[in-house]
């Protein structure tokens, strides 16, 4: 009974999209997906949903030219930047978005390397087609 019920639990924690303190909830769930929580507070990352509650939609990301998703008005130095989003890229940027373009409105950090690894395998696996199409496209 135990086994079954933990991971309808952590597919229940999921879908709210509310990250409580790591406990036996988090069992069989992708450490990546966890840590993308936090990004959530801001982002959608779902197809068509829209810019999140206080930042633009990270679906199809990968290959994207920085601040060119629909219905997010960015800053003129994002807009500017001319980044194409890849992982490199986006590892990069995650660590520090205020030195990578400076003047940007994203205030949010991942200065630890492995984290930054989950979060982007999780968004490569979340968004597979998206993430093949990038690549096929990388000269
Ligand atoms: C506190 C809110 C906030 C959090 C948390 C946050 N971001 Fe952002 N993010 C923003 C804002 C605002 C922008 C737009 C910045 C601008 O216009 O300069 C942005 C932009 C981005 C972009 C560029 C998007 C584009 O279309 O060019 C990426 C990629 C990104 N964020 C990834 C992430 C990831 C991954 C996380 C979690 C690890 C995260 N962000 C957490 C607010 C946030």
């Amino acid at each position: 009974m135990r086994r079954l019920t933990l991971p309808l639990a952590a597919a229940a924690v999921a879908w709210l999209g509310h990250v409580p303190a790591p406990s036996a909830q988090y069992f069989g769930m992708d450490p990546g997906e966890v840590l993308f929580g936090e990004c959530r507070d801001c982002h959608n990352f779902a197809e068509g949903a829209g810019p999140g509650r206080k930042a633009p939609n990270l679906w199809g990301v990968f290959g994207r030219v920085a601040g060119t998703a629909p219905g997010w008005d960015y800053t003129p130095e994002l807009r500017a930047s001319g980044i194409v989003w890849t992982e490199t890229t986006m590892d990069r940027w995650l660590r520090n978005p205020g030195s990578v373009v400076p003047g940007t409105k994203m205030d949010f950090q991942v200065p630890n390397d492995q984290q930054r690894e989950y979060v982007l395998e999780y968004m490569r696996n979340a968004d597979i087609a998206g993430y093949l199409r990038a690549i096929q496209n990388l000269k």
